[in-house]
């Protein structure tokens, strides 16, 4: 059965033992706010009724939110005054239209969508239902709220800090997701109190409230990994281990080579055709498209860029956003590209930098090679038809066009169009004296 959901994402705690300028629901996992991680889970759902609670203290929360989600409601919780209050916040002053309201924390980025729809499919099969909790048995369950339950009927839920000793040692925990029925939802939030050790409104008393009132509740158990939470810049560290590892299992799984696995960064949205090999050392930042058989060999990184078929990368190459690469491409070693679309079987191979230009195709550009883009106040544009040669050690200075099968000398600075078919140098001349460099060190060696 399909269900209407609505999802509550709770983001507005100050997440203080980050202690970090940057709102802890924005340290990024794999280069991807971890609130964005929650909201890209949210939106496998099906559905468009998503709810963001936020801090007023955090506005930079709200634009990155709204930047990726723009349909997404982002609240605010003026004070934080527990995990209740905040999902009433989320959802007051709306008609919610669902069958269930789903909660989950921006801080606790990896569960999935299975366990969500699991938990939907439990609350809906029967009419006393009226909670679902996601829970897990807990290695070390310190801090966590204790799941107590009798089968698979839970009775409440009891936080840490108010646990008897029997309860202490209960390990199935609250991994904080909640389901429950929209239509109770409101009744059960307005029942929820804050006399409690923290003083806090528990979202968990809604269990014994939901018990107290008739209804029933019920949890899933899934593994701790899936919901472990961020709440310091260790745990922000061992959850990017934990998502690197999903996404190199993912890349290896759809057939991309990498020698090194462990030693790779990879982003979730690259896309990757076949035969794809990635050397030792290599960093894939977000935007990414790479298609068949292109080889990237180690320490380079990658930024919104795209890599034609057969394209070979690096060492040590940097391709930054806005590099297009048609097929057959090589990038080598110290070259710097952005901005730039370089057609098919252009060769870059040696310390140089690319930058808003336009190669056309077979064009190969010599060691050293350097366009002068910026004049202290505009970028100016570099454009190199098909088949040009550009000897070692030039300079483009932009804006600039170099006309079709063109050669450049080695050390040119070329400041005004080359036509097509040219051979341009710059006109240096060459000076030397000879029979001197003898004298000259002869020179240097009695004074020394
Ligand atoms: C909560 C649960 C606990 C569970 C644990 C799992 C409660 C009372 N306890 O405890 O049972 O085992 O999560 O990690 O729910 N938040 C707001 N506004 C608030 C308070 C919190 O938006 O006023 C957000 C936080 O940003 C965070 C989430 O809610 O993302 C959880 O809050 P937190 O204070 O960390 O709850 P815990 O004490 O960890
Ligand atoms: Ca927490």
């Amino acid at each position: 059965m399909r269900y209407k959901k609505t999802v509550v994402i709770l983001a507005a705690g100050q997440g203080t033992r980050m202690k970090s300028d940057l709102p802890k629901v924005l340290h990024p996992i794999a280069g991807r706010a971890m609130v964005l991680h929650v909201l890209d889970m949210a939106a496998q759902l099906d559905t468009q009724d998503v709810h963001v609670v936020v801090s007023p203290n955090q506005p930079k929360v709200r634009e990155v939110i709204h930047a990726n989600y723009p349909q997404s409601h982002v609240v605010e919780q003026p004070q934080q005054l527990g995990t209740a209050h905040a999902v009433s916040c989320g959802v007051e002053n709306v008609e919610l239209q669902s069958d269930v309201t789903i909660i989950l924390y921006g801080d606790t980025p990896f569960v999935r969508e299975d366990a969500v729809n699991s938990m939907v499919q439990a609350i809906m099969a029967e009419p006393e239902l009226a909670v679902a909790v996601l829970g897990f048995t807990a290695k070390d369950p310190t801090g966590y709220g204790r799941l107590v339950a009798i089968g698979d009927r839970l009775e409440k839920i009891v936080e840490h800090k108010e646990a008897s000793p029997e309860e202490l040692m209960i390990n199935l925990c609250n991994s904080g997701v909640v389901a429950v029925k929209t239509a109770v939802l409101s009744t059960l939030l307005g029942k929820i109190d804050n006399q409690n050790a923290k003083g806090e409104y528990y979202l968990t008393d809604i269990v014994a409230i939901a018990r107290k009132e008739g209804y029933q509740a019920t949890y899933i158990a899934t593994d701790e990994q899936e919901v472990m939470g961020v709440n310091s810049q260790i745990e922000r560290a061992e959850a990017e281990a934990v998502m690197q590892q999903q996404l190199r299992h993912a890349a290896m799984e759809q057939g991309v080579m990498m020698i090194d696995p462990n030693s790779v960064m990879l982003s979730k949205d690259t896309q990757y055709g076949r035969n794809v090999v990635i050397h030792p050392h290599v960093v894939i930042s977000d935007g990414v498209q790479i298609a068949d058989d292109v080889e990237i060999k180690a320490f380079s990184h990658l930024q919104q860029c795209k890599i034609g078929q057969g394209s070979v990368i690096g060492p040590y190459a940097r391709l930054r956003p806005g590099a297009e690469l048609e097929s057959h491409v090589h990038i080598g070693n110290f070259v710097e590209v952005k901005k730039s679309v370089l057609e098919q079987g252009v060769k870059v191979n040696h310390l140089s930098y690319i930058g808003d230009a336009e190669i056309g195709s077979k064009t190969n550009i010599g060691a050293g090679t350097v366009t002068c883009n910026y004049d202290g106040y505009n970028k100016h544009l570099t454009s190199v038809e098909s088949g040009v040669f550009i000897g070692s050690n030039s300079s483009l200075v932009a804006p600039v066009t170099v006309g079709k099968g063109a050669i450049i000398a080695a050390g040119s600075t070329v400041i005004s169009d080359v036509p097509s078919d040219a051979i341009m140098h710059s006109d240096m001349k060459q000076k030397h004296r000879e029979n001197t460099a003898e004298q000259f060190r002869t020179v240097k060696r009695g004074k020394s």
